[in-house]
C-alpha cells in the first residue's frame, strides 16, 4: 500500500502534469510515471524547489518556465547505430525490399539529436538508395531538433560510433562522413540534404502519409498503453502495405491494440512488416 506522502507526491506529479498541459503545448499526463517522477525531481531539487507544488506554482506563473523543464520531461539518450544489429538487419533483410521501390520515405519518430537519423542516411548512401529516399525526421524537443539539423556531435563519443558503424556492417570508414575540428564532429551536411525536419508529437499531432519505413527506437519506452496504441496506431496509417517498423530492443507490439495490422518481420531486432 502506498504511504500517505507517496499518494500526495503523486497528485502533486499529476496536477504538475496538467498545469505543463494547460500552459504549454506539451502533454505528458500519458507518459510512464516512474521515470518522470524520478526526473522531475531532479528538476525539483535543480531549481530549488521543496515539492512538485512548487515547481507546478512556478509552471503557472512563469511562461519561460516549461522549456527548461523540457531537457527533464524527455530522455535525450542516443547514439550513432545504437543496437547495431538493428542496423545490420535494415541493411541485410529490409533494404533489399525496399531497393524495389522508385521513391522511398521514410520517417525517423523521436530522433532526439539526429543519431539515427544519420545511421540511416549513411545506411542509405552505402546501399545506393539514398538518392530516391526522403527522411523526415522529427521530435518534440525543438533543441534536439536543431541539434540534429547541425549534425556536430562531442568527439569523444566517435570511438563508440565508430564501433557501433563497424558492427552493423558499415562499408568504409565512419571518418569519411564528419570532418574533425576544436573537440568536435560535423557530420557530412549532405547526408541531411534530403530530410525535412519537423516538430511533431506521437501524442497530439497526426500522421505522415505513405511510409516505407518508421523507425521509431525508445519512444515507446516512455509511454503508457494507451499512448503507445495510438503512436502505434499513427505508424499504421503512415505506413504503405508491406512497409516496414523498427522499434526499440526493450520494445515490442505484443499487447499492443494495433498488433494485428503488423507481422514480425525480423524478430530479435523488433522490425515489424505492415500487413
Ligand atoms: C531516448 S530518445 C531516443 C532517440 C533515438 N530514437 C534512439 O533510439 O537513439 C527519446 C526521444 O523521444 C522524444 N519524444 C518524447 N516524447 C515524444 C513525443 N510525444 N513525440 C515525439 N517524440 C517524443 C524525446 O524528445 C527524445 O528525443
Amino acid at each position: 500500500m502506498k504511504s500517505a506522502g507517496a499518494e500526495i507526491e503523486a497528485l502533486e506529479l499529476r496536477l504538475l502534469l496538467e498545469a505543463i498541459h494547460e500552459k504549454s503545448r506539451y502533454d505528458f499526463r500519458g507518459y510512464s510515471f516512474a521515470s518522470l517522477k524520478r526526473r522531475l525531481g531532479q528538476a525539483r531539487d535543480r531549481f530549488s524547489c521543496a515539492s512538485f507544488s512548487e515547481l507546478q506554482h512556478r509552471v503557472l506563473h512563469d511562461p519561460k518556465f516549461v522549456p527548461l523543464l523540457l531537457p527533464y520531461l524527455t530522455v535525450q539518450v542516443s547514439e550513432l547505430f545504437r543496437d547495431p544489429s538493428y542496423f545490420l538487419a535494415l541493411r541485410t533483410q529490409v533494404l533489399p525490399h525496399l531497393r524495389t521501390y522508385p521513391s522511398l520515405k521514410v520517417w525517423v519518430a523521436g530522433c532526439s539529436a539526429g543519431e539515427e537519423l544519420y545511421s540511416l542516411a549513411i545506411l542509405f548512401r552505402e546501399e545506393g538508395l539514398e538518392s530516391r529516399t526522403i527522411f523526415y525526421a522529427t521530435d518534440i524537443n525543438t533543441e534536439a531538433l536543431k541539434r540534429a539539423e547541425a549534425g556536430i556531435y562531442e568527439i569523444e563519443r566517435i570511438a563508440l560510433f565508430s564501433e557501433n558503424y563497424r558492427k552493423a556492417g558499415g562499408r568504409t570508414s565512419l571518418s569519411d562522413y564528419y570532418t574533425a575540428a576544436y573537440g568536435s564532429a560535423k557530420f557530412d551536411q549532405t547526408l541531411r540534404h534530403r530530410t525535412v525536419f519537423s516538430d511533431h508529437s506521437l501524442v497530439s499531432d497526426s500522421v505522415f502519409a505513405e511510409m516505407h519505413l518508421v523507425s521509431c527506437r525508445n519512444v515507446l519506452i516512455y509511454f503508457n498503453r494507451e499512448l503507445q496504441d495510438r503512436a502505434v496506431g499513427l505508424f499504421k496509417d503512415s505506413l504503405v502495405r508491406r512497409g516496414f517498423l523498427g522499434i526499440g530492443a526493450k520494445e515490442s507490439l505484443r499487447f499492443n491494440k494495433e498488433a494485428e495490422a503488423f507481422s514480425e518481420y525480423c524478430r530479435p531486432e523488433r522490425i515489424y512488416q505492415r500487413t
